[in-house]
């Protein structure tokens, strides 16, 4: 079976064509982070209009890249949300209106599942169960995957994401959007144990988490300075905060493993693509042994060939999931575990 993924949820237009049999065919995507950086965040209704001049021409440059005609696609799978409301309607429209004209069906995917699968595109990829780690700019989850479709939440924040919180800090910093990789690169050259941070909930008992007193602890910090900070109290007030969002991350999934008595962990987001995350996690899996897995890197953050590979994987399992009735709605607001 070969499906074309669509996704338009939020500042990212990506597009890909997965074959069930032969894996990942063909993906191209578009950022929209040049256009959005001199608003200092994504403005809905400019995405919007840009996913609109871009999802056709990059479905002709992945047709060309897989060199296969439209009669070839079997299904179109769109993220339907959670996401920017706008933007999720025009993946939807162009999706369903694919289908249409193609006389396909079409099957709307829930953006984190996108996420919680993309693992399953790298070259080893984990065998299921295993525990998700779900670290976006808008979620952070820790949930129990049984198998594709089968989800049960472990814990969520309770405010912001640890992306938001990441992309908040950048902002008090002085440091461009999207701030996660900018605070994680000054983070690198801080120096650690110089500024200490709250770790929010640590010792909660619960998997779940909170960043936003974290996001206020380092505007107090900046505050009670009273003058602008140096570019090396600046370097350790990031690597101060990273520490602390990385520890109470990476704490709460070995809990998440230890309570599940699952032995993989799976870390999906963009903030998965965070290089101090990863060499906690790293030597975490040594001492508690087990393992974690990634997404190759270009598909840690938002793209078209999870959505794909989700539409394939449920398309496979649940062919009754298959809509020929082209009309559809866009679930800005969805709950994982819902499905
Ligand atoms: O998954 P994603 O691309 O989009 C959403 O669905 O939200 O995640 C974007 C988030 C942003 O908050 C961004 O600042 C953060 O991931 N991010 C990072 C890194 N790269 C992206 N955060 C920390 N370290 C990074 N290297
Ligand atoms: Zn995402």
């Amino acid at each position: 079976m070969l499906v074309l993924g669509i996704e338009t949820s939020c500042d990212e237009t990506g597009l890909a064509l997965y074959s069930g049999r032969h894996g990942l065919l063909a993906h191209a995507l578009h950022s929209q982070v040049e256009m959005h950086r001199e608003y200092g965040g994504v403005v809905p209704e400019l995405a919007s209009r840009d996913h609109i001049r871009r999802v056709l021409p990059l479905l002709e440059r992945i047709l060309r890249q897989a060199d296969v005609s439209p009669a070839a696609i079997d299904a179109v799978a769109f993220t339907q949300g959670p996401g920017l409301a706008g933007a999720l309607l025009v993946g939807a429209s162009i999706a369903n209106g694919l289908g249409f004209a193609w006389e396909r069906p079409v099957i709307g995917i829930h953006h984190l599942e996108g996420h919680l699968l993309s693992p399953l595109l790298a070259s080893a990829p984990p065998s299921f169960p295993f525990v998700a780690l779900l670290v976006s700019g808008g979620h952070t989850q820790l949930m129990e995957v049984s198998e594709v479709g089968v989800y049960r939440t472990l814990g969520e924040t309770l405010d912001d994401a640890a992306g938001e919180a990441f992309d908040k800090t950048a902002k008090l910093l002085g440091l461009d959007y999207p701030g996660g990789p900018a605070v994680s690169k000054l983070a690198e050259s801080g120096a650690s144990g110089v500024v200490a941070l709250p770790r929010p909930m640590l010792h909660s008992k619960d998997l779940n988490f909170s960043f936003s007193g974290l996001k206020t602890a380092v505007s107090t910090h900046i505050r009670r300075a009273g003058r602008l900070l140096s570019a090396r109290e600046k370097a350790d007030l990031a690597r101060g905060f990273v520490e602390a969002v990385v520890e109470v991350l990476v704490s709460k999934s070995v809990q998440a493993l230890a309570q599940t008595g699952l032995k993989r962990l799976v870390v999906a987001g963009g903030v998965g693509a965070n290089r101090q995350l990863r060499a906690q996690l790293a030597q975490a899996a040594q001492t508690h042994a087990f393992e974690v897995f990634y997404p190759d890197v270009e598909f840690c953050t938002d793209n078209g060939a999870m959505i794909a590979l989700a539409g394939a994987l449920r398309l496979q399992r649940w062919p009754e999931q298959a809509s020929r009735t082209y009309a559809f709605t866009v679930r800005p607001r969805w709950d994982l575990s819902a499905l």
